[in-house]
């Protein structure tokens, strides 16, 4: 399939965990074996292979592996190629990883990135080479543009100061205020999403993601200063996991 879209001089490289895939060499692909998760494979691929122009993700969809991906590949992304993470919608599925930090969060993170590049804000986006995103059904797609990434933006005022009679902005709070019947349906319809299989996939401010290590850490202190505390936990915990 990607032959007969990319045509006959394309170079096309596959990667798979499975050593199986290496049968695909013989249909002139080159494959390499190893996993998407793990970053020195990233670091030896990225070396022998060189930059890439069009990398898509159509792995294992968790979100360490889509993320991992991501993090490893982007900046040996060629200018005016792209990144292309496949089968998104495992971020609403159980069984993919903390949904605290699934892969449409991550992609969130390159929203306030790209925003981030407003004149106004004093970040340094130096070495960020993603300067759109295009989102579709169950794909998410970043495109790399060296150039355009390193421009500051600068304000443009169109009118004379003395002209200008403000935006207006203020003046508005007395129309929203009046019509809040009216806008606070239409504000509650606009941050609800009906029908995915998990509509618990907000991050609360008091979230945050530990490793089983570190949280087996934790229970152990608190046990050793309150251990009359056990069977409380021990309920506690059996109540709250799901297995
Ligand atoms: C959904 S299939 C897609 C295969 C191929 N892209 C296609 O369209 O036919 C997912 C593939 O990801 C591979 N895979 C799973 N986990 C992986 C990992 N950690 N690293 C590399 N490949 C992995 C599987 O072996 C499987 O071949």
């Amino acid at each position: 399939m990607w032959r007969e879209f990319f045509g006959p001089k394309a170079r096309i490289v596959g990667i798979d965990l499975n050593p199986r895939a290496k049968q695909w060499e013989e249909d002139g692909f080159e494959i390499y074996i190893g996993s998407q998760s793990d970053p020195s494979f990233w670091k030896k691929f990225l070396s022998e292979v060189g930059p890439i122009d069009v990398f898509l993700d159509d792995g294992g969809h968790t979100y360490v592996q889509q993320i991992i991906t991501s993090e490893c590949v982007l900046d040996s992304i060629s200018d005016g190629g792209m990144l292309v993470v496949e089968d998104t919608h495992t971020s609403y599925l159980e069984g993919f990883g903390a949904q605290t930090h699934s892969f449409v969060k991550y992609a969130k993170i390159w929203i306030d990135r790209i925003n981030s590049r407003f004149c106004e804000f004093n970040t340094d986006q130096s070495g960020r080479k993603v300067w759109s995103m295009e989102i579709f059904d169950s794909i998410i797609a970043f495109k790399i543009n060296k150039d355009s990434s390193e421009l500051k933006s600068e304000e443009i005022c169109s009118v004379e100061e003395a002209q200008y009679d403000g935006d207006f902005r203020a003046e508005d709070n007395v129309i929203v205020e009046n019509k809040s019947e009216e806008i606070t349906p239409i504000m509650q319809g606009a941050f609800s999403v009906e029908g995915l299989p998990n509509e618990n996939n907000v991050v609360s401010e008091g979230d945050v993601m530990i490793t089983k290590n570190q949280l087996v850490g934790l229970v152990e202190n608190w046990l050793e200063q309150k251990p009359e505390a056990k069977d409380e936990l021990l309920d506690l915990i059996s109540k709250s996991c799901k297995t």
